[in-house]
């Protein structure tokens, strides 16, 4: 009999020879199949082998290896890490959007079916469309770009918003350093994002849709056209959803790289074929999005946990996580980190978990000096700040924030001076250059930390740059230039000495923390102020969290 084997057709297992293993393991007559990656980075190429007892795995699998694999002789080398489900890093997961990733092939409709798919849509199908809003509003599930902007109310907004043509957009370009979920869930299983854009669309009244997808992911590119095709031939896309008599029709969008293009409105712009800058709320694109018409924009696994919601009900996604983050999170562990890769758990887990348990420690094996968390703009985090639970409120009170669940490790060589120096960098360069306090504050922040970390008139710079901070977060457009000043701030406080500062410098608060969460409790991002009603002052119109479907930051 022939084994049947599992081989990873992932972007991270590809980068380092899974095509070559799962082409050397059909050559020894094994049956190949390609399932999506299980998050286990570290152990790619991560090879199953089918068993009575369930899905064994065998880490690090090199072509060379693949007869002694098929013959048994993998048992002794320290590869063999016992059924694949039963791993220690798995098991404690609670994988709920990354469910099927890693178990099934990923355009295999059947298996998804199997596998609880499409039961959310069938749902939703036999609701109204108010109920269905209903659901996704008491599941409490918030946008998981980085705002955290509650998904039932821009739903209900592009629900009750009069017009002839309405779209759902889902936003994939994903250009958060360390983050990686959004290109693992569409290359693992993307019709759980197809399935979740259709309830989308049937819950606003919308027929179109888009998937915004950066052109560094061509893996996800091609599974997802194959899976959209599919889906067509098999009813699940196009003139009647179902055969419910819903059109909903989807495509891809390759963006051409730019991290501004990540930010809602801007990818809009580039959606219309412009140049991608930002555009100035209200009006939200809840109202007047994609050619000008109703448009709900959400991030690939806000809409991912949309058929959970749905299949189960809002009240079974409510019940989990903590205050008002519900449900999971999937968390990215990267950079200088022993065990990489994908973490789905409940709101409410702590850094020190992630960091420590899920991820060893760093790779270098010296000690752990700094976390970022939530992407380029994130607040950067020593150890003592560990015991934080993945919360949007706690982390907004303590000056950082979640985003889109990317955790950054670095060891104690990391010069924290100079990731602030990047920071600023970093913004200077991706500006989409609207407004000045971003344009030109991100250059000459990288000025002013230069002139401080060279000990020229130390302590005045020092004074120049909180006060540019302070004009950048309050100043900007969108959440670009304002969060900038997050990691910059955090960095000067936690390790004052790589600036060449010798005391500690307290942290001045970014901005009310809610304003830039999408939280429920700004003033600003209740219904009437997202909405546009409340309208009129110089925040709402230029705070893009305050009157935007999201809070605009990829916090
Ligand atoms: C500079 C910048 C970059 C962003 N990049 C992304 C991105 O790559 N993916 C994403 O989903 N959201 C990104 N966002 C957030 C989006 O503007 C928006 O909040 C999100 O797509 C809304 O979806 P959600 O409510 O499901 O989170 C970015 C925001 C800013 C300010
Ligand atoms: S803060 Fe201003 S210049 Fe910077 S990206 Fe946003 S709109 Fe563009």
């Amino acid at each position: 009999m022939t084994a049947t084997v599992w081989v990873p057709c992932d972007a991270a297992a590809v980068s380092v020879g899974a095509d070559a293993v799962a082409d050397a393991l059909a050559a020894a007559g094994a049956t190949v199949r390609r399932n999506g990656s299980r998050g286990m980075l570290w152990l790619e190429p991560l090879v199953e082998v089918e068993t009575g007892a369930g899905r064994v795995g065998f880490a690090t699998v090199t072509p060379g290896q693949a007869g002694d694999l098929l013959a048994g002789e993998l048992h002794d080398t320290g590869q063999d890490l016992g059924v694949v489900d039963e791993h220690p890093w798995l098991a404690r997961q609670h994988r709920v959007s990354f469910a099927r990733v890693g178990v099934i092939e990923p355009t295999d409709l059947a298996a998804y079916r199997a596998h609880g798919g499409l039961a959310g849509l069938e749902r939703a199908l036999t609701l109204t469309a108010e109920e269905v809003v209903r659901e996704v509003t008491d599941s409490g599930l918030r946008g998981r770009g980085g705002a955290g902007f509650p998904a039932g109310i821009k739903w209900e907004t592009v629900r009750t918003a009069q017009a002839d043509v309405k779209f759902v957009c889902c936003n994939a370009d994903e250009g958060d350093s360390g983050t990686f979920a959004d290109r693992m869930l569409i290359e693992g299983d993307p019709f759980t994002l197809i399935e979740g854009m259709a309830i989308a669309a049937v819950a606003v009244g919308a027929t179109e849709g888009f998937v915004y997808l950066r052109s560094e992911y061509p893996h996800a590119i091609r599974t997802l056209r194959r899976a959209i095709d599919i889906a067509y031939a098999h009813g699940l896309l196009g003139g009647s959803v179902l055969g419910s008599g819903h059109r909903f029709d989807l495509d891809v969008r390759v963006g051409a790289g730019a991290y501004i293009c990540g930010e809602e409105t801007s990818m809009l712009d580039s959606l219309e074929g412009k140049r991608g800058e930002v555009r100035a709320k209200p009006p939200i694109p809840a109202l007047r999005g994609l050619f000008g018409k109703p448009t709900v924009v959400n991030n690939v696994l806000t809409l991912a946990a949309a058929p959970m919601v749905l299949a189960d009900g809002g009240a079974a996604y409510a019940a989990l996580g903590t205050g008002r983050s519900r449900g999971t999170q999937v968390f990215q562990l990267g950079g200088n980190v022993a065990h990489g890769g994908i973490v789905e758990a409940d709101f409410g887990i702590s850094l020190r978990e992630l960091v420590e348990d899920f991820g060893g420690g760093t790779a270098s094996g010296r000690p752990v000096k700094a976390v970022q968390v939530g992407g380029p703009l994130g607040a950067y985090l020593p150890p003592e700040r560990f015991d934080l639970p993945m919360d949007y409120e706690a982390f907004a009170e303590a000056g950082a924030m979640v985003g889109h669940g990317g955790i950054v490790v670095f060891d104690e060589s990391m010069d924290a001076g100079a990731m602030a120096r990047f920071a600023m960098e970093f913004c200077a360069k991706e500006s989409c250059g609207k407004c000045t306090p971003c344009r030109v504050g991100s250059t000459r922040g990288v000025e002013v930390i230069d002139r401080i970390r060279a000990g020229t008139q130390r302590e005045s710079n020092l004074v120049l740059l909180e006060d540019l901070c302070a004009t950048m977060a309050k100043g900007s457009l969108c959440a670009m230039g304002g969060l900038t000043p997050m990691p910059v701030r955090s960095a000067l406080e936690h390790w004052p000495e790589d600036f060449g500062v010798p005391s500690p410098v307290p942290s001045a608060p970014l901005l009310p923390p809610a304003a830039f969460s999408g939280d429920p409790r700004n003033p600003h991002s209740t219904p009437e102020a997202f909405s546009g009603a409340a309208g009129g002052s110089r925040v709402e119109e230029h705070d893009d969290s305050a009157t935007s479907t999201d809070g605009g930051a990829r916090p």
